[in-house]
């Protein structure tokens, strides 16, 4: 569960990125894209944020998707646009250097879906909430917020034992690249707040990662 932590390790070796996360996760992660990208449908404009080696951008491409990929490390930038163009010259992947923090460029009601898998484990409470906000104003009315990530569980005991689980993991990814990355606390409450609908979520009940989907409902003032 809380293998999530070395993925601090991982991204600091690009290459290797993709490939470990599939071993650590034991392929969930994997299936959390597939299942992700699968709600995209041809023709969409969608944003990915924090796209990391693109892994989930190039999936909604493969539907037919427009996909603007962006990510604030240039060298996983990099594996993302390879890799868009391994998968042909129909995947429309437009891999950006850019942060979560500059969305507020974006047009508001520009995109159909919004895509993210774990980075929002990397934000801090701020920017998740800014980003929430940003998905909302960028989202068109009945467009789709589709998020994977490492999340905290729920019950007090439960917590308190992924806590000692984890802490090991974090000393090593903090060891090895002096940065480390936080299991998202109530996920479905933050997206509630920022005004998306959610319809559904996959989470195991000792955390670790978990997939929802939210909307922005039909109607309503950006
Ligand atoms: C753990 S990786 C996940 C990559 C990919 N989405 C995946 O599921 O494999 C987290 C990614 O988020 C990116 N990231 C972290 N903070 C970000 C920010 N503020 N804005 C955009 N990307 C960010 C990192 O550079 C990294 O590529």
């Amino acid at each position: 569960m809380s293998t999530y932590v070395l993925m601090r390790i991982l991204e600091s070796a690009p290459r290797r990125y993709e490939r470990g996360m599939r071993v650590l996760t034991l392929g969930r992660l994997e299936a959390a894209w597939e299942r992700l990208a699968a709600r995209v449908e041809p023709g969409q404009r969608v944003i990915d944020l924090g796209c990391g080696t693109g892994a989930l951008a190039v999936r909604a491409a493969r539907r037919g998707a427009r996909v603007k990929a962006i990510d604030i490390a240039p060298e996983m930038l990099e594996i993302t646009r390879a890799a868009a163009a391994a998968a042909g010259p129909s995947a429309a992947v437009e891999a950006v250097e850019m942060g979560v923090a500059e969305l507020d460029r974006e047009a508001p009601e520009s995109f159909d879906a919004v895509l993210s898998s774990l980075c929002f484990s990397e934000l801090s409470e701020d920017e998740q909430r800014f980003t929430l906000g940003e998905v909302y104003r960028i989202l068109k009315p009945g467009g789709l917020c589709l998020l994977a990530d490492e999340t905290r569980p729920q019950g007090a005991a439960a917590r308190l034992l992924y806590r000692v689980m984890r802490a090991p993991l974090v000393a090593l990814a903090y060891i090895f690249t002096q940065q480390t990355t936080r299991p998202v606390d109530d996920l479905p409450g933050k997206l509630g707040r920022a005004g998306l609908v959610v319809e559904s979520v996959r989470a195991g009940a000792l955390g670790g990662l978990a997939e929802f989907v939210a909307r922005k409902p039909e109607g309503r003032p950006t």
